[in-house]
Protein backbone atom coordinates (compact mmCIF):
# COMPACT_ATOMS: atom_id res chain seq x y z
CA UNK A 1 0.00 0.00 0.00
CA UNK A 2 1.47 3.15 -0.65
CA UNK A 3 2.25 5.21 2.11
CA UNK A 4 2.27 8.66 0.67
CA UNK A 5 -0.26 10.90 3.17
CA UNK A 6 -0.55 10.16 6.99
CA UNK A 7 -4.09 11.66 8.58
CA UNK A 8 -3.77 12.54 11.84
CA UNK A 9 -7.00 13.57 14.40
CA UNK A 10 -6.41 14.22 18.15
CA UNK A 11 -7.94 11.40 20.15
CA UNK A 12 -6.95 12.44 23.31
CA UNK A 13 -4.08 12.10 26.00
CA UNK A 14 -1.39 9.14 24.72
CA UNK A 15 -0.70 6.62 27.65
CA UNK A 16 0.65 3.75 27.92
CA UNK A 17 3.98 2.03 27.57
CA UNK A 18 6.33 1.33 24.60
CA UNK A 19 9.69 -0.05 23.94
CA UNK A 20 12.22 2.23 21.19
CA UNK A 21 14.32 0.50 18.54
CA UNK A 22 18.09 1.00 17.78
CA UNK A 23 19.35 4.05 17.00
CA UNK A 24 19.21 5.30 13.86
CA UNK A 25 22.31 7.49 14.37
CA UNK A 26 24.30 4.50 15.57
CA UNK A 27 23.53 2.47 13.34
CA UNK A 28 24.01 3.80 9.87
CA UNK A 29 27.98 4.35 10.87
CA UNK A 30 27.89 0.96 12.64
CA UNK A 31 27.00 -0.93 9.54
CA UNK A 32 29.65 0.96 7.37
CA UNK A 33 32.56 0.16 9.97
CA UNK A 34 32.16 -3.16 9.15
CA UNK A 35 33.93 -3.29 6.20
CA UNK A 36 36.86 -2.90 8.05
CA UNK A 37 36.79 -6.57 9.40
CA UNK A 38 37.39 -9.57 7.26
CA UNK A 39 34.51 -12.07 8.36
CA UNK A 40 30.82 -12.65 9.49
CA UNK A 41 29.05 -9.59 11.74
CA UNK A 42 26.57 -9.59 13.32
CA UNK A 43 24.57 -6.98 14.63
CA UNK A 44 21.05 -6.86 16.37
CA UNK A 45 18.72 -4.10 17.48
CA UNK A 46 19.06 -3.27 13.93
CA UNK A 47 15.82 -0.32 13.09
CA UNK A 48 13.57 -1.61 9.56
CA UNK A 49 14.18 2.36 8.86
CA UNK A 50 14.61 3.11 5.04
CA UNK A 51 18.29 4.27 5.74
CA UNK A 52 19.05 1.06 6.87
CA UNK A 53 17.97 -0.52 3.74
CA UNK A 54 19.98 1.76 1.58
CA UNK A 55 22.83 1.16 3.32
CA UNK A 56 22.30 -2.26 2.88
CA UNK A 57 22.31 -1.78 -0.79
CA UNK A 58 25.31 1.01 -0.79
CA UNK A 59 27.00 -2.53 0.87
CA UNK A 60 26.10 -4.60 -2.20
CA UNK A 61 27.39 -2.01 -4.36
CA UNK A 62 30.77 -2.65 -2.76
CA UNK A 63 30.02 -6.61 -3.38
CA UNK A 64 29.87 -7.07 -0.03
CA UNK A 65 26.98 -9.46 0.69
CA UNK A 66 24.08 -8.65 3.34
CA UNK A 67 21.18 -10.29 5.01
CA UNK A 68 18.73 -8.29 7.11
CA UNK A 69 15.84 -9.96 9.50
CA UNK A 70 13.51 -6.84 10.00
CA UNK A 71 11.29 -9.53 12.06
CA UNK A 72 14.30 -10.09 14.68
CA UNK A 73 16.02 -7.14 13.75
CA UNK A 74 19.80 -8.55 12.75
CA UNK A 75 21.97 -7.85 10.67
CA UNK A 76 24.55 -9.91 9.19
CA UNK A 77 27.30 -8.77 6.87
CA UNK A 78 29.71 -11.30 5.29
CA UNK A 79 33.04 -8.63 4.47
CA UNK A 80 35.37 -11.51 3.64
CA UNK A 81 35.95 -9.42 0.50
CA UNK A 82 35.15 -6.35 -0.49
CA UNK A 83 35.24 -5.75 -4.38
CA UNK A 84 33.85 -2.43 -5.40
CA UNK A 85 34.60 0.94 -3.83
CA UNK A 86 32.57 3.01 -5.71
CA UNK A 87 29.49 4.33 -3.87
CA UNK A 88 26.35 5.28 -6.77
CA UNK A 89 24.48 8.87 -6.73
CA UNK A 90 21.78 7.29 -6.46
CA UNK A 91 22.69 5.79 -2.86
CA UNK A 92 24.18 9.32 -2.01
CA UNK A 93 20.93 11.32 -3.29
CA UNK A 94 18.60 9.45 -0.94
CA UNK A 95 20.97 9.17 1.62
CA UNK A 96 24.07 11.78 2.66
CA UNK A 97 25.37 9.67 5.65
CA UNK A 98 27.22 7.20 2.24
CA UNK A 99 30.07 9.61 2.72
CA UNK A 100 30.70 7.73 6.21
CA UNK A 101 31.76 4.71 3.81
CA UNK A 102 34.81 6.90 2.57
CA UNK A 103 36.58 5.95 5.87
CA UNK A 104 36.22 2.69 6.16
CA UNK A 105 36.93 2.15 2.24
CA UNK A 106 39.99 3.76 2.59
CA UNK A 107 41.56 2.03 5.31
CA UNK A 108 40.62 -1.43 3.63
CA UNK A 109 41.04 -0.98 0.51
CA UNK A 110 43.03 2.28 -0.60
CA UNK A 111 40.88 3.96 -2.07
CA UNK A 112 36.92 5.43 -2.16
CA UNK A 113 34.96 6.89 -5.36
CA UNK A 114 31.49 8.39 -3.90
CA UNK A 115 29.05 10.25 -5.87
CA UNK A 116 28.83 13.47 -5.23
CA UNK A 117 25.66 15.14 -2.87
CA UNK A 118 23.47 17.12 -5.26
CA UNK A 119 25.48 20.14 -6.69
CA UNK A 120 28.06 20.03 -3.81
CA UNK A 121 31.86 20.56 -5.12
CA UNK A 122 35.08 19.17 -3.35
CA UNK A 123 35.61 20.98 -0.10
CA UNK A 124 32.86 22.27 0.39
CA UNK A 125 29.93 22.07 3.00
CA UNK A 126 28.93 19.43 4.51
CA UNK A 127 31.87 17.19 4.35
CA UNK A 128 34.60 19.37 4.34
CA UNK A 129 36.19 18.36 7.74
CA UNK A 130 36.16 14.44 6.58
CA UNK A 131 37.87 15.58 3.13
CA UNK A 132 40.33 17.75 5.10
CA UNK A 133 41.31 15.37 7.54
CA UNK A 134 41.68 12.56 4.60
CA UNK A 135 43.89 14.77 3.17
CA UNK A 136 45.87 15.48 6.15
CA UNK A 137 46.14 11.87 6.98
CA UNK A 138 47.71 11.29 3.02
CA UNK A 139 44.62 10.50 0.78
CA UNK A 140 44.46 11.91 -2.57
CA UNK A 141 41.32 13.82 -3.73
CA UNK A 142 40.15 14.19 -7.19
CA UNK A 143 37.02 15.14 -8.78
CA UNK A 144 35.95 12.87 -11.73
CA UNK A 145 32.50 13.96 -12.74
CA UNK A 146 30.05 12.92 -10.04
CA UNK A 147 32.27 11.57 -8.21
CA UNK A 148 34.35 12.48 -5.65
CA UNK A 149 37.78 9.81 -5.72
CA UNK A 150 39.92 9.45 -2.37
CA UNK A 151 43.42 7.27 -2.72
CA UNK A 152 46.41 6.56 -0.76
CA UNK A 153 49.27 5.76 -1.90
CA UNK A 154 50.68 2.88 0.36
CA UNK A 155 49.10 3.67 3.68
CA UNK A 156 47.27 6.46 5.55
CA UNK A 157 49.54 7.95 8.24
CA UNK A 158 48.47 8.69 11.89
CA UNK A 159 48.13 12.11 12.78
CA UNK A 160 46.70 14.68 15.17
CA UNK A 161 43.45 16.57 13.62
CA UNK A 162 41.74 19.54 15.42
CA UNK A 163 37.69 19.74 14.21
CA UNK A 164 36.94 23.14 13.49
CA UNK A 165 33.75 21.83 15.38
CA UNK A 166 32.64 19.00 16.37
CA UNK A 167 30.98 17.18 13.67
CA UNK A 168 29.69 13.45 14.25
CA UNK A 169 29.97 12.20 10.71
CA UNK A 170 33.41 13.79 10.69
CA UNK A 171 34.52 12.33 14.28
CA UNK A 172 33.25 8.73 12.98
CA UNK A 173 34.73 9.11 9.60
CA UNK A 174 38.29 10.14 10.90
CA UNK A 175 38.05 7.11 13.38
CA UNK A 176 37.66 4.36 10.85
CA UNK A 177 40.00 5.80 8.44
CA UNK A 178 42.61 6.25 11.05
CA UNK A 179 42.07 2.26 12.23
CA UNK A 180 43.93 1.74 9.18
CA UNK A 181 46.23 3.89 9.48
CA UNK A 182 50.16 3.69 10.39
CA UNK A 183 50.60 5.22 13.81
CA UNK A 184 48.24 6.91 16.19
CA UNK A 185 45.39 9.42 15.52
CA UNK A 186 44.15 12.12 17.91
CA UNK A 187 40.84 13.78 16.83
CA UNK A 188 40.61 16.78 18.99
CA UNK A 189 36.69 18.44 19.37
CA UNK A 190 35.92 15.57 18.75
CA UNK A 191 31.75 14.97 18.46
CA UNK A 192 30.88 12.71 21.58
CA UNK A 193 27.33 11.95 21.36
CA UNK A 194 26.36 8.20 22.56
CA UNK A 195 25.94 7.61 19.39
CA UNK A 196 29.35 7.77 18.85
CA UNK A 197 30.40 6.23 22.01
CA UNK A 198 28.12 3.41 21.03
CA UNK A 199 29.96 3.34 18.18
CA UNK A 200 33.08 3.40 19.45
CA UNK A 201 32.22 0.15 21.73
CA UNK A 202 31.08 -1.86 18.57
CA UNK A 203 34.95 -0.86 16.83
CA UNK A 204 36.41 -1.92 20.12
CA UNK A 205 34.16 -5.99 20.03
CA UNK A 206 36.28 -5.92 16.57
CA UNK A 207 39.30 -5.76 18.88
CA UNK A 208 39.95 -1.33 18.07
CA UNK A 209 42.05 0.14 20.54
CA UNK A 210 40.64 3.57 21.22
CA UNK A 211 40.81 5.85 24.17
CA UNK A 212 39.46 9.51 25.42
CA UNK A 213 41.86 12.36 26.26
CA UNK A 214 41.12 15.50 27.23
CA UNK A 215 40.36 18.17 26.20
CA UNK A 216 37.13 16.41 23.89
CA UNK A 217 40.13 13.94 22.37
CA UNK A 218 39.52 10.68 20.48
CA UNK A 219 43.21 8.33 19.88
CA UNK A 220 42.91 5.55 17.79
CA UNK A 221 45.70 3.30 17.58
CA UNK A 222 46.15 2.36 13.80
CA UNK A 223 46.65 -0.63 12.33
CA UNK A 224 45.04 -2.90 14.81
CA UNK A 225 44.26 -6.50 13.72
CA UNK A 226 40.21 -6.17 13.66
CA UNK A 227 37.72 -9.27 13.63
CA UNK A 228 34.36 -9.48 12.93
CA UNK A 229 32.12 -8.97 15.76
CA UNK A 230 28.22 -9.64 17.10
CA UNK A 231 26.91 -6.06 18.57
CA UNK A 232 23.54 -4.94 19.93
CA UNK A 233 23.04 -1.46 18.50
CA UNK A 234 22.12 1.32 21.47
CA UNK A 235 18.36 2.12 21.78
CA UNK A 236 17.43 5.46 20.16
CA UNK A 237 17.59 8.35 22.68
CA UNK A 238 15.94 10.13 20.03
CA UNK A 239 12.82 8.30 19.45
CA UNK A 240 12.44 8.16 22.99
CA UNK A 241 12.67 11.92 23.53
CA UNK A 242 9.92 11.98 20.37
CA UNK A 243 7.67 9.59 21.84
CA UNK A 244 7.74 11.65 25.09
CA UNK A 245 7.48 14.58 24.00
CA UNK A 246 3.90 13.63 22.14
CA UNK A 247 2.76 12.12 25.23
CA UNK A 248 3.58 15.82 26.58
CA UNK A 249 1.59 17.26 24.25
CA UNK A 250 -1.46 15.31 24.28
CA UNK A 251 -1.02 15.78 28.59
CA UNK A 252 -0.88 12.23 28.92
CA UNK A 253 1.78 9.54 30.20
CA UNK A 254 4.18 7.08 28.75
CA UNK A 255 6.06 4.82 30.50
CA UNK A 256 9.53 3.62 28.73
CA UNK A 257 11.44 1.32 30.18
CA UNK A 258 14.49 0.82 27.92
CA UNK A 259 14.88 4.39 27.60
CA UNK A 260 18.81 5.68 28.04
CA UNK A 261 18.08 8.05 30.36
CA UNK A 262 21.73 9.51 30.34
CA UNK A 263 21.66 9.99 27.01
CA UNK A 264 18.84 12.24 27.65
CA UNK A 265 19.72 14.21 30.75
CA UNK A 266 18.96 17.91 29.23
CA UNK A 267 15.98 16.72 27.61
CA UNK A 268 14.12 15.65 30.64
CA UNK A 269 15.64 18.38 32.20
CA UNK A 270 13.36 20.50 29.77
CA UNK A 271 9.88 18.87 30.00
CA UNK A 272 10.27 19.16 33.98
CA UNK A 273 10.92 22.49 33.47
CA UNK A 274 7.47 22.69 31.50
CA UNK A 275 5.71 21.30 34.33
CA UNK A 276 5.96 17.33 33.71
CA UNK A 277 6.58 14.68 36.16
CA UNK A 278 9.92 12.86 34.74
CA UNK A 279 10.31 10.07 36.71
CA UNK A 280 13.71 7.90 36.10
CA UNK A 281 13.73 3.77 36.93
CA UNK A 282 16.17 2.74 39.35
CA UNK A 283 19.99 2.12 37.83
CA UNK A 284 19.17 4.92 35.57
CA UNK A 285 17.21 2.90 32.73
CA UNK A 286 13.80 3.73 31.85
CA UNK A 287 11.99 6.48 32.53
CA UNK A 288 8.25 8.08 32.98
CA UNK A 289 6.61 10.11 31.89
CA UNK A 290 3.00 12.28 33.58
CA UNK A 291 2.70 15.53 31.60
CA UNK A 292 0.64 18.76 32.88
CA UNK A 293 -2.11 20.29 31.16
CA UNK A 294 -0.80 23.50 31.89
CA UNK A 295 2.77 24.09 30.22
CA UNK A 296 5.11 26.59 30.93
CA UNK A 297 7.44 28.59 28.67
CA UNK A 298 11.27 27.05 28.49
CA UNK A 299 14.20 28.47 26.08
CA UNK A 300 16.90 26.44 24.68
CA UNK A 301 20.03 26.81 22.02
CA UNK A 302 20.35 23.62 19.86
CA UNK A 303 24.33 22.23 20.78
CA UNK A 304 26.53 19.29 20.21
CA UNK A 305 26.31 16.56 22.83
CA UNK A 306 25.54 17.18 25.79
CA UNK A 307 23.69 20.00 24.85
CA UNK A 308 20.16 20.17 23.92
CA UNK A 309 19.80 17.89 20.90
CA UNK A 310 19.30 19.48 17.09
CA UNK A 311 17.01 16.66 16.51
CA UNK A 312 14.43 17.23 19.19
CA UNK A 313 14.29 20.80 18.52
CA UNK A 314 11.27 20.40 15.57
CA UNK A 315 9.49 17.93 18.18
CA UNK A 316 9.66 20.25 21.29
CA UNK A 317 8.62 23.70 18.98
CA UNK A 318 5.40 21.80 19.16
CA UNK A 319 5.51 21.60 23.30
CA UNK A 320 6.34 25.42 23.21
CA UNK A 321 3.90 26.15 20.81
CA UNK A 322 0.83 25.32 23.70
CA UNK A 323 3.17 26.60 26.59
CA UNK A 324 1.10 29.70 28.67
CA UNK A 325 3.97 32.40 27.80
CA UNK A 326 6.60 32.96 25.30
CA UNK A 327 9.27 30.35 24.54
CA UNK A 328 12.65 30.89 22.30
CA UNK A 329 14.89 28.38 20.17
CA UNK A 330 18.38 28.78 18.91
CA UNK A 331 19.53 26.49 16.39
CA UNK A 332 23.11 26.60 16.21
CA UNK A 333 23.77 22.95 14.45
CA UNK A 334 22.08 23.26 11.19
CA UNK A 335 21.47 26.29 9.21
CA UNK A 336 18.16 25.43 7.91
CA UNK A 337 16.56 23.42 10.60
CA UNK A 338 13.44 25.15 10.80
CA UNK A 339 11.34 24.34 7.92
CA UNK A 340 8.66 22.61 10.21
CA UNK A 341 7.78 26.23 11.25
CA UNK A 342 5.86 27.18 8.70
CA UNK A 343 3.77 24.41 8.23
CA UNK A 344 3.37 24.71 12.63
CA UNK A 345 2.15 28.32 11.62
CA UNK A 346 -0.72 26.90 9.13
CA UNK A 347 -1.89 24.95 12.04
CA UNK A 348 -2.07 28.34 14.58
CA UNK A 349 1.34 28.19 16.02
CA UNK A 350 2.01 31.51 16.79
CA UNK A 351 6.01 31.40 15.74
CA UNK A 352 8.30 34.55 14.93
CA UNK A 353 11.88 33.48 13.05
CA UNK A 354 14.94 35.81 12.78
CA UNK A 355 17.40 34.03 11.10
CA UNK A 356 18.52 31.23 13.36
CA UNK A 357 16.07 31.92 16.11
CA UNK A 358 12.52 31.42 16.50
CA UNK A 359 10.35 33.30 19.33
CA UNK A 360 6.95 30.93 20.07
CA UNK A 361 4.43 32.20 21.99
CA UNK A 362 1.87 30.02 23.47
CA UNK A 363 -1.54 29.61 21.97
CA UNK A 364 -4.46 27.64 23.35
CA UNK A 365 -4.96 25.14 20.66
CA UNK A 366 -3.86 24.44 16.98
CA UNK A 367 -5.89 23.76 14.11
CA UNK A 368 -5.41 20.77 11.50
CA UNK A 369 -4.43 21.52 8.16
CA UNK A 370 -2.61 19.91 5.09
CA UNK A 371 1.23 20.26 5.74
CA UNK A 372 4.51 19.14 4.20
CA UNK A 373 7.23 17.07 6.51
CA UNK A 374 10.61 18.58 5.11
CA UNK A 375 12.63 16.33 6.65
CA UNK A 376 12.53 13.67 9.45
CA UNK A 377 12.30 15.51 12.79
CA UNK A 378 10.05 17.81 10.82
CA UNK A 379 7.90 15.02 10.33
CA UNK A 380 7.89 14.06 14.03
CA UNK A 381 6.96 17.30 15.10
CA UNK A 382 3.48 17.43 12.52
CA UNK A 383 2.70 14.65 14.06
CA UNK A 384 2.73 15.72 17.44
CA UNK A 385 0.80 18.86 16.26
CA UNK A 386 -2.00 16.94 14.40
CA UNK A 387 -2.38 14.73 17.57
CA UNK A 388 -3.21 17.82 19.77
CA UNK A 389 -5.18 19.99 16.42
CA UNK A 390 -8.82 20.73 16.42
CA UNK A 391 -9.46 18.84 13.41
CA UNK A 392 -7.76 16.83 11.12
CA UNK A 393 -4.21 16.92 9.37
CA UNK A 394 -2.93 15.27 6.50
CA UNK A 395 1.11 15.24 5.81
CA UNK A 396 2.39 14.33 3.06
CA UNK A 397 6.65 13.91 2.84
CA UNK A 398 6.01 10.52 4.77
CA UNK A 399 9.08 9.51 3.18
CA UNK A 400 10.95 11.01 5.63
CA UNK A 401 9.51 9.70 8.58
CA UNK A 402 10.56 5.97 7.13
CA UNK A 403 13.90 7.56 6.81
CA UNK A 404 14.59 7.64 10.40
CA UNK A 405 11.64 6.23 12.41
CA UNK A 406 10.50 2.16 12.26
CA UNK A 407 6.81 2.02 12.93
CA UNK A 408 6.46 5.53 14.73
CA UNK A 409 3.07 5.10 13.73
CA UNK A 410 1.85 2.04 15.24
CA UNK A 411 3.53 2.75 17.98
CA UNK A 412 1.35 5.96 18.70
CA UNK A 413 -1.55 4.12 17.88
CA UNK A 414 -0.55 1.56 20.48
CA UNK A 415 -0.88 4.77 22.87
CA UNK A 416 -4.05 5.61 21.63
CA UNK A 417 -3.55 8.06 18.52
CA UNK A 418 -5.88 8.26 15.54
CA UNK A 419 -3.35 8.16 13.04
CA UNK A 420 -3.67 6.26 9.31
CA UNK A 421 -2.30 6.29 6.18
CA UNK A 422 -4.10 6.85 2.87
CA UNK A 423 -3.49 6.72 -0.29
C1 LIG B 1 24.50 13.58 12.60
C2 LIG B 1 23.14 12.93 12.68
C3 LIG B 1 22.06 13.99 12.66
C4 LIG B 1 22.30 15.01 13.76
C5 LIG B 1 23.71 15.58 13.66
C6 LIG B 1 24.06 16.52 14.81
C7 LIG B 1 23.52 10.77 11.66
C8 LIG B 1 23.22 9.84 10.54
N1 LIG B 1 22.98 12.00 11.59
O1 LIG B 1 24.58 14.23 11.33
O2 LIG B 1 20.77 13.38 12.86
O3 LIG B 1 21.38 16.06 13.66
O4 LIG B 1 24.68 14.51 13.66
O5 LIG B 1 23.93 15.87 16.04
O6 LIG B 1 24.18 10.41 12.61
N2 LIG B 1 29.56 20.36 9.06
C9 LIG B 1 30.44 21.06 8.26
N3 LIG B 1 31.41 20.35 7.63
C10 LIG B 1 31.55 19.00 7.76
C11 LIG B 1 30.65 18.31 8.58
C12 LIG B 1 29.67 19.02 9.22
O7 LIG B 1 30.35 22.26 8.13
O8 LIG B 1 32.48 18.43 7.15
C13 LIG B 1 28.49 21.11 9.75
C14 LIG B 1 27.08 20.70 9.28
O9 LIG B 1 26.72 21.37 8.11
C15 LIG B 1 26.24 21.06 10.48
C16 LIG B 1 27.18 20.78 11.67
O10 LIG B 1 28.49 20.75 11.14
O11 LIG B 1 25.94 22.43 10.46
C17 LIG B 1 26.87 19.45 12.38
O12 LIG B 1 26.98 18.39 11.45
P1 LIG B 1 27.42 16.91 11.87
O13 LIG B 1 27.67 16.87 13.34
O14 LIG B 1 28.50 16.48 10.95
O15 LIG B 1 26.10 16.10 11.56
P2 LIG B 1 25.96 14.75 10.77
O16 LIG B 1 27.05 13.81 11.14
O17 LIG B 1 25.74 15.04 9.32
Amino acid sequence: MARDCLLIRSAGPLSGEVTLEGAKNAVLVSIASLILADGLSRLTKVPASQDVYQMIKALGELGITASFDERTHELVVDATTVSGVTVSPEIMKSMRASILLMGPLLARCGSARIALPGGCSIGTRPVDLHLRAFVKMGAVLAQDGDFLEARVNGQLKGCRIVLDYPSVGATENIIMAALGARGVTEIVNAALEPEVLDFIELLKSMGAQIDFAFPATIVVQGDAPLHATTYCIMRDRLEAGTLLMAAAATGGSISIPDAPVSALELVLVKLEDMGHVITVGSQGKGVTLVATREMKPISFKTMPYPGFPTDLQAPMTVLMALAQGTSSVHETVFENRLMHVPELQKMGANIVVSGDRAIITGVKELSGASVVATDIRAAAALIIAGLVARGETAMTGTHHLFRGYEDLDKKLRSLGACIDFVN
